[in-house]
Order: C-alpha cells, then sequence, then structure tokens
C-alpha cells in the first residue's frame, strides 16, 4: 500500500519516560508513568516541526510495563491497525516503558501487517531527571517514523534503530540499555536523518492479519509458562504447571539448548502430555544450532520471553 499521509499518531503507554521524581538528581527513586503523552511532546522543543506539524497524541494507557497486560497489548495492536489503515496516517511512534519493550515489539510485529513504521521509544531516566533521555529517543522516534520507505514495528532508544525480533533490554541503569546482540542494530539515528545498515523489518504478512483476528475474539489468553534451566534444577515447577493446566512452556535452556536431566524428563512429561514445549537459550546473544532428533521444537533464535508470545499466538490460532 503506498504512504501517503503526513499524520505521525503518538500512542502514550506510560514508563520511565513519562516518570517523575521528587528530585532533579534521583534517577531510580521515581514512579514510573505520571506524565500524559501530550504533555511529553510539548516539553520536546522542535518535535512538532520536526514531524511536519502533524502529531497526534493519544493516552492508551499509563503504567509502569513491569505490570503489561494483555487487554493492554489488544488495544494498542487494535489502535496501530487503524492506524497503519488509514490513509492520513504516515507512521506510529509508541512511548513504553522499558522493562517489557522488547516483548511489546515482538508482540505488535507478530501482529500487525506494518506496513509502515511503528516505532517504540522510551527512556531509562525520568522526565523531571536533570539530564532526561525520553524527548531525544522523541525525536529520534519521530524521525524514524517519517523516515521515507522506513516499515515494521522497530525500536529506538540512544540514538540506536533495533528490530523487534532481535532487541533486549541489557542493562538495569545505563542509558544505552538496549542491544540487538550478535546482529547488531538496523542502524542509527544522526542529527534527525537515519543511517541504515540494514533492511528495515518485513511489514506484510497474512499470518499477522489472522492473528490480528485472533487476538480480537480471544477471551482469555493461552497460559505460557517460562522455567529456566540451571544447576540443580528439579522438575518440581513443570510438573507443577502441568497439574495446574498449562498449554505451553518455553524453557530458557544452556548454552545450545542442553537441560537439566532432572527437568528435561519433567519437560517430556509435559510434552506427552499435551503441553507444547519449546526450548530457547538463556544465552542472551547468538541462538541454538538444531540437530537431528531434538525432543523439543526450537524458538528460532527468539529469546524465551518472545517465544512465549509467538507460541501463545500459535495456541491462540
Ligand atoms: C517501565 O518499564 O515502565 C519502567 C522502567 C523504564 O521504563 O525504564
Amino acid at each position: 500500500m503506498q504512504v501517503h499521509g503526513q499524520k505521525i499518531v503518538v500512542l502514550g503507554t506510560g514508563g520511565t519516560i513519562a516518570g517523575t521524581a521528587s528530585a532533579a538528581d534521583d534517577n531510580i527513586g521515581y514512579t514510573a508513568a505520571q506524565v500524559g503523552v501530550e504533555q511529553l511532546l510539548h516539553a520536546v522543543p522542535g518535535l512538532q516541526a520536526a514531524s511536519g506539524g502533524s502529531l497526534v497524541a493519544e493516552q492508551i494507557a499509563q503504567l509502569d510495563s513491569k505490570d503489561m497486560e494483555f487487554s493492554v497489548w489488544g488495544a494498542l495492536a487494535q489502535r496501530c491497525a487503524s492506524a497503519l489503515a488509514d490513509p492520513d496516517v504516515r507512521g506510529v511512534v509508541i512511548t513504553h516503558g522499558t522493562d517489557t519493550l522488547e516483548e511489546t515489539a515482538w508482540f505488535l510485529q507478530s501482529v500487525l501487517d506494518a506496513h509502515k513504521p511503528v516505532v517504540l521509544t522510551c527512556a531509562m531516566r525520568p522526565a523531571t531527571a536533570l539530564v532526561p533521555d525520553g524527548p531525544q529517543n522523541l525525536l529520534d522516534a519521530v524521525a524514524v517514523a517519517t523516515t521515507p520507505g522506513a516499515r515494521g514495528v522497530v525500536v529506538v532508544a540512544a540514538g540506536a534503530v533495533h528490530c523487534a525480533q532481535r532487541v533486549q533490554k541489557v542493562h538495569p541503569y545505563r542509558v544505552d540499555a538496549f542491544s540487538s546482540g550478535d546482529a547488531g542494530p538496523l542502524g542509527w539515528v544522526e542529527e534527525g536523518a537515519v543511517r541504515l545498515v540494514k533492511n528495515w523489518p518485513s511489514g506484510q504478512s497474512k499470518q499477522a492479519l489472522l492473528a490480528m483476528k485472533n487476538i480480537a475474539s480471544c477471551v482469555q489468553w493461552p497460559r505460557v509458562e517460562v522455567v529456566l534451566s540451571y544447576a540443580g534444577a528439579t522438575g518440581a515447577l513443570v510438573d507443577s504447571l502441568v497439574r495446574d493446566g498449562v498449554q505451553g512452556i518455553v524453557v530458557a535452556a544452556t548454552g545450545n539448548g542442553t537441560i537439566h536431566r532432572a527437568l528435561e524428563g519433567a519437560l517430556l512429561r509435559a510434552q506427552a502430555a499435551g503441553v507444547r514445549v519449546v526450548r530457547s537459550t538463556r544465552c542472551p546473544e547468538g541462538q541454538i544450532l538444531p540437530k537431528p532428533g531434538d525432543t523439543f521444537a526450537d524458538s528460532r533464535g527468539l529469546s524465551a520471553v518472545k517465544a512465549r508470545i509467538s507460541l501463545m499466538l500459535e495456541l491462540l490460532a
């Protein structure tokens, strides 16, 4: 579909970018999700001009992203889908907390036909900080959303553009808190210009449209849990999840997908009982190299939290 519109729709969901502290030098004792998205936009000089004077703000939620809920994801996906279908809209920017940003990004990449850009951005310092990073991130996100040819769901933070598939929060405090691991970012934003070193993510997907229908009609999301393999692991947690009716389990395995034998035994029992089991690695970089005869499905390079989202969407279908 050709992009004609000029409007950039900015959807606020909360996070540190909208956080406030009682003192400007307090970078950790703040409360996330306090400032409305409209106010955030007004606080950035030059933002309206950078967007061509066409920013439209809407508050979808106001939360600390550790508390992200499926209902918010549903509302966000519906609003993004309607904005993307609107010929007046050029792209969408979403302000979000950093903590689960990679999950929301992967969810949206999986359910949207993002033939226009959907740009998630955030901050590691609250809006009241001496040097908040949110304003520059917002400017950079708008620069990406207005870049000709931009498409797909991407994350913009600390001057880098990451794809939803690879991006991970890798640091709890540093302003440059995100990484795309050994894949590297898609590019950088420099003085309002995007320097791409990889292609934009694919923005067309029939599977995405089907997933969107499924989430619109779903009453209850499938229960999928993540378990971790570590020294001294047991199968007790998995056995109890199965008794409790879990539908899917993602295991964050060690190294190239190895799993403690006690945990592996329980996962095999779960799989035999009809629970879908997917194996990812707990290594922050690289991905499992599958071998013939592997007993569990492979997450195909997705981290455990993103593999969980993909498995939930598969179970919904
Ligand atoms: C959040 O994820 O909402 C709080 C933390 C942050 O945005 O950095």
